[in-house]
């Protein structure tokens, strides 16, 4: 691998570790990306379906897992942790010295977390960013909503429902840190301390697409004010998630909020209905191509770092 130095010609170098479901689907996004090129593909089985995906597009891969990534720590710029969260706990100690931006797509609640929609600016400074879990990137936006239009929020629940064919060996063994992960998230973002968030991995076949629902108790509910910034918030989430749609918009019941929204996928590894994929993934890639371009940017006036969060995501549309 060779030592450049980013320069306006040149993509983000980034790594990803973890071959499974999160990491192969990243991939094929990456290669969609004007600013970023994947020049590692890490797991730790040459023959799983990830691996031989990524081998058949001519990606470099090794079964070495974080030694690679070590190993080669000249030739890249960023890296993704698609392996689970203990796992990214360990790589997390050893990569911290490097100085580099990882971006940590499990649950491990190391890093600053991040929702593209909300904080990606205050986000690119720090070395590791967590983009916490599908349920959190499809739901913390509007429990935000919800939080900055009620003065008094007493609960904020959140239930997902994925395809149990979309979720790998790790994020089953991750599903209690996916539960601590998203109520914590919850609680920051909505300003509301009573929080629970609950994952259902449905076995139906044909599988079903992604679901969230989010329900808050109020006492006065507010939904003149909630229901228009909910609607461009849906919106501007679009700007990256392109699948994100919402089902049912703000509605009052039985002294709770309710929003519901569905996310489809791009059917980029696995087919459409794993919007759970796409979800995080997208965010991610969003977090990584602004990252990109602050450090691909010419010396000169510093960018406008708002520039995200306005919906500039140039590689998340399946053209
Ligand atoms: N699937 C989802 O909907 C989803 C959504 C958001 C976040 N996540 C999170 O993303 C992570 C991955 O989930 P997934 O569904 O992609 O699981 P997965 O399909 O089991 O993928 C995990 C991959 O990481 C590899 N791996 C594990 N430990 C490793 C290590 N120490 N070094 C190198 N490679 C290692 C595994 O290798 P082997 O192939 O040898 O097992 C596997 O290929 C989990 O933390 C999960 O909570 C998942």
């Amino acid at each position: 691998m060779s030592d450049q130095t980013c320069n306006q010609a040149a993509k983000l170098r980034v790594v990803i570790l973890g071959s499974g479901n999160i990491g192969t689907d990243l991939l094929m996004k990456t290669r969609r990306s004007p600013v970023l090129e994947c020049v590692l593909f890490a797991g730790r089985n040459l023959s799983s379906p990830g691996m031989t995906k990524a081998s058949s597009l001519g990606v470099r891969i090794s079964d070495r897992g974080i030694d690679a990534v070590l190993d080669e720590a000249a030739g890249w710029d960023l890296m993704f942790d698609a392996t689970s969260a203990i796992d990214h706990v360990h790589h997390w100690s050893l990569l911290e010295k490097l100085g580099k931006m990882v971006i940590d797509m499990t649950p491990s609640r190391v890093g600053a977390i991040c929702i593209p929609a909300i904080n990606l600016a205050d986000c690119l400074n720090q070395p590791n960013v967590n983009m916490i879990t599908c349920g959190g990137q499809a739901s913390m936006p509007l429990a935000y909503l919800i939080g900055q239009t009620h003065p008094q929020v007493d609960y904020v629940e959140v239930v997902s429902s994925i395809a149990s064919r979309s979720a790998g060996p790790a994020t089953r063994l991750n599903l209690d840190e996916y539960v601590d992960t998203t109520s914590g998230a919850l609680a920051y973002f909505s300003g509301c301390p009573k929080t629970k968030a609950i994952l259902i991995l449905n076995p139906a076949n044909p599988c079903i697409n992604m679901q969230t629902t989010v329900f808050a108790k109020v006492k006065q509910p507010n939904l003149d004010a909630l229901k228009p910034l909910v609607a461009a918030m849906v919106t501007k989430i679009q700007g990256y998630v392109p699948g994100y749609q919402l089902l049912v918009p703000p509605t009052f019941e039985n002294g709770r909020i309710v929003i519901m929204v569905k996310v489809e996928g791009l059917g980029d590894y696995l087919p459409r209905y794993a919007g759970n994929l796409d979800i995080i993934n997208c965010a991610a890639i969003a977090a990584a191509e602004e990252y990109a371009k602050k450090k691909l940017a010419p010396a000169g006036p510093a960018p406008d770092e708002n520039c995200a969060a306005d919906g500039d995501y140039s590689s998340t549309h399946n053209t």
